[in-house]
């Protein structure tokens, strides 16, 4: 049963890196609808992250859904890998290669969901010829490549077009980079039901602190909400 209600999902780019067990397992404690996961090869994007081993150590303490957001070129050559660290949606970047429609073919085939993410600069025409293809699109809403950065508002009006273009399709429409509770009524009017957060949903706390990580997730679910009038 597809689910368009406002989903939040924290991104671990934003968590400590030699803590990741204990910080996935206190977002989820602390009402993280999915985890999302972002990995950089420092070449598609400047900045590197992880790749499919610690996904694979990262699934044994996520119990909802693992939202892996692929910022790599090539792509292809490591479908397999992801699928197998247990990866439930896998997500690509269109502009990372010539052959996307084989890519999402290749993640089904996988038995795994496949999304598609669009950069500020691209077009959402860039998308057209693939949303029955997919499960999500993934709006980036800053620059890939680092969390903490400043939300491009012109976005918003592409993900305004994105919703209608998706129609009655099971499509869910995410949004990442600059979400917190003020950007995030703008994004839920704009049709987004998946909101990823980094900076917003880990500040003030740790695995050990864990209740500011609630209130953060809470308020900016509220805000989106309230957005959505
Ligand atoms: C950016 C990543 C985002 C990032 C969001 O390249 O894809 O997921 O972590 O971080 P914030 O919410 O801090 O902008
Ligand atoms: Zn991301």
């Amino acid at each position: 049963m597809f689910d368009r209600s406002i989903k939040i999902a924290p991104s671990i780019l934003a968590a400590d890196f030699a803590n990741f067990g204990a910080e996935c397992r206190a977002i989820e404690a602390e009402g993280a609808d999915w985890v999302h996961v972002d990995v950089m090869d420092g070449h598609f994007v400047p900045n590197l992250t992880f790749g499919p081993a610690m996904c694979a150590a990262l699934r044994r303490h996520i119990k909802g859904v693992m939202d892996v957001h692929l910022m790599i070129a090539p792509v292809d050559p490591y479908l397999e890998a992801f699928a197998q660290a247990g990866a439930d949606h896998l997500t690509v970047h269109v502009e990372a290669g010539p052959h996307i429609h084989r890519t999402l073919q290749t993640i089904r085939a996988l038995g795994k969901k496949p999304g598609v993410a669009i950069n500020p600069g691209t077009p959402v025409e860039a998308l057209t010829e693939l949303l029955d293809m997919i499960d999500l699109v993934c709006v980036m809403t800053v620059n890939p490549g680092f969390g903490g950065q400043g939300f491009v508002a012109s976005q918003l009006d592409k993900i305004a077009r994105l919703r209608q273009m998706i129609g009655d399709r099971p499509v869910h429409v995410e949004v990442d980079g600059g979400i917190s509770t003020s950007t995030a009524p703008l994004v839920a009017r704009a049709g987004a039901d998946a909101l990823v957060a980094g900076a917003a949903v880990f500040k003030g706390g740790s695995p050990e602190h864990s209740a500011p990580y609630g209130e953060n997730i809470r308020a900016i679910r509220a805000a989106a909400l309230a957005g959505l009038g």
